[in-house]
């Protein structure tokens, strides 16, 4: 298995390359993810790592792109990013990005995931939004899991189990009074 931990500062994944823009990081490789093309050939890796770093990048569909490009085809992209209601999202002002659950419809299709399973069941009761704008590199990765994560307070309470069964109900009227933590995706490139 080859492992790629993309932005992975001083939190290398065990036995992965790690690539980061900041020198005396853990990188193997330095590069600014904002710059094309990623000094990788195509399809050189089967699992990608990218955790907190999207967030921080310009143009969010062009690196999704490029990460396909250098994922194997059926290789997995796993990352998390703070949700759009943390403060951590909105204090960092290096933060370009908040995102929400629903971002990574844009991001990703659905694919045979429990979200896509339960789109379906609910678009069958009430219209869901049809997304009539997005990337073509929503056609390149496949959605495995997407979730929120919250504090172990809100899970205790349930919270974080709820608002994952109803995330655009959770985000259009709860969010800003039981605050998730991060979003953590899972997806599969479709090459
Ligand atoms: C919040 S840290 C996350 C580090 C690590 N992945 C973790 O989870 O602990 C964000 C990392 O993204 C890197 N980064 C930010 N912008 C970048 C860019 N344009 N190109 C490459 N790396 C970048 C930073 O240098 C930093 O190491």
């Amino acid at each position: 298995m080859r492992t790629l931990d993309l932005g992975c500062g001083s939190n290398k994944t065990e036995g992965a390359l790690g690539a980061d823009l900041t020198k005396g990081s853990d990188a193997d490789v330095i590069v600014n993810f904002d710059q094309f093309y990623y000094p990788f050939k195509d399809s050189s890796f089967d699992h990608i790592i990218f955790n907190h770093v999207i967030e921080h990048l310009t143009n969010v569909p062009q690196v999704m792109e490029e990460i396909c490009r250098i994922c194997s085809p059926n290789g997995i992209l796993e990352g998390e990013s703070p949700h759009f209601s943390s403060s951590a999202s909105y204090t960092d002002p290096t933060h370009r990005h908040h995102f929400s659950y629903r971002t990574f419809d844009f991001l990703a299709s659905p694919g045979t995931s429990r979200q896509g399973m339960l789109r379906r069941v609910l678009g069958k009761f009430y219209k869901l939004d049809e997304l009539k704008h997005r990337p073509k590199v929503v056609n390149q990765f496949q959605k495995i899991d997407v979730r929120l994560r919250f504090n172990p307070l809100y899970r205790r309470l349930g919270i974080e189990w709820l608002a994952n069964i109803y995330p655009e109900l959770y985000e259009s009227f709860f969010a800003f009074i039981f605050p998730a933590r991060d979003i953590v995706f899972r997806l599969r490139a479709v090459k």
